[in-house]
């Protein structure tokens, strides 16, 4: 019997009988394991048996969280880390050797992208960075590097959600021979699996939509076993480990996914239908709206898309940050994908430290606003930013 979303996020990976017969995974708060005699030694160390040893390679309350984000990704195995960019530099040093090759897609996270550049080249590995949805430019940099190991795109991204090709980008995995990786952080497993699409490591920030409650850190490599190993080993060596409380605290948001995610695409659509038709607003990127340049991608791909909605806004900078103050349920800050509206400035929260200049190529104007839309009522959240643009 194949379950539903909402029920594998429940009830996957918790054992059957808990300790004490508690309903919920207990947090075991320890850093160590003991043996009761040198023959349970030599049966774990012979491989007889299966148990926890010691804290960074294993705790069983984030056993139940990995094996729980395992099935809702349909992976063949998985690891979780202290934060989406352990996650994220686990997966690169724990795949690419000095001599190999990456691409990155141009709206990768900033610090992404700042891994790959500044700290890579240590270590012998080079980068390029092709734009997001230029395939053919792909096409050429695998042509010039056939040294290419791994492509590593996110789909959605940010701010613009651009969406991935997916099958454009198999078929030049399959002519190529590389790791695709996606980070999948926008998407969440409710709305895109990337591994059944083709992909052979999804990372997320679990710090988003999967803790859903913007309080806590931390991540996850899924996908094709060698691959997740050869991650797993790099992380049992260099640390990065996610702590028990919050491996119980990601169990206990995770629960709750598919029916968060469900108000999120409702209300990320809601308010972008309203922000559309609003006088105030230039243009607004959504990929759930068919104005969007990737909504094609975006039916055919993703079953909902999210609570990120970014949008212009017919206004210099003074009106713009007037607007960001005067809005009441949305708070200012960074992150998304937890329950609280949020609202970000990309050029003062994100770019600040650009010039101009550079900020102008990547698209980040002075009047960008990116909006994470909560769970709360959807009548609320677009009364809330009626009443700030109405005040620009
Ligand atoms: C797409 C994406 N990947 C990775 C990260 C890094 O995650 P964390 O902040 O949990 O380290 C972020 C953070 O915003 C992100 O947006």
């Amino acid at each position: 019997m194949t379950l539903g979303i909402s029920t594998r996020a429940v009830h996957s990976g918790e054992p059957d009988r808990q300790y004490m017969d508690s309903i919920t995974t207990p947090i075991v708060m320890t850093s160590s394991y003991t043996f009761a005699t040198m023959d349970e030694v030599l049966d774990y160390v012979t491989g007889k048996v299966d148990r926890f040893e010691y804290g960074r390679y294993g705790n069983p309350t984030t056993a139940v969280v990995i094996k729980k984000l395992r099935e809702l990704e349909s992976a063949e195995d998985a690891e979780v880390f202290d934060s989406g960019m352990t996650a994220v530099s686990c997966t690169l040093l724990g795949l690419l050797r000095e001599g190999d090759h990456l691409i990155l897609t141009d709206d990768v996270y900033k610090k992404t992208l700042m891994f790959c550049e500044k700290v890579l080249p240590r270590f012998g590995i080079r980068t390029s960075v092709v734009k997001m949805g230029d395939y053919n430019e792909m096409e050429e940099v695998l042509r010039r590097h056939p040294e290419t190991k791994l492509v590593l795109s996110e789909s959605p991204t940010n701010p613009y959600l651009n969406i991935a090709d997916m099958d454009t980008l198999c078929e030049l995995k399959k002519r190529f021979g590389f790791i695709l990786v996606v980070d999948a952080t926008f998407a969440t497993p409710v709305n895109q699996q990337p591994l059944t699409q083709g992909a052979d490591v999804v990372v997320h920030s679990a710090t988003k939509y999967l803790g859903g409650h913007n309080d806590l850190l931390g991540g996850a490599a899924l996908g094709r076993k060698d691959l997740i190993e050869a991650i797993r080993d790099y992380r049992n060596t260099t640390g990065g480990v996610m702590d028990p409380m919050t491996s119980y605290l990601l169990l206990r948001g995770l629960k709750t996914l598919a029916i968060r995610m469900e108000r999120h695409n409702t209300n990320g659509f809601l308010v972008a239908q309203f922000l559309e038709r609003h006088p105030r607003v230039r243009k607004v990127y959504y990929p759930g709206l068919p104005s969007h340049h990737d909504h094609r991608l975006a039916l055919k791909y993703m079953r909902g898309c999210g609570g990120v909605v970014t949008f212009e806004l017919h206004a210099n900078l003074e009106r713009t940050l007037k607007f960001l103050s005067s809005l009441k349920l949305f708070k200012i800050g960074p992150s998304f994908g937890g329950v609280e509206a949020l609202v970000t400035h990309p050029m003062t929260i994100s770019y600040y430290d650009y010039p101009p200049e550079e900020r102008k190529r990547l698209g980040i104007l002075d009047e960008l606003v990116r909006l994470s839309v909560g769970i709360e009522d959807s009548q609320d959240l677009i009364d809330d930013l009626a009443q700030a643009l109405a005040k620009i």
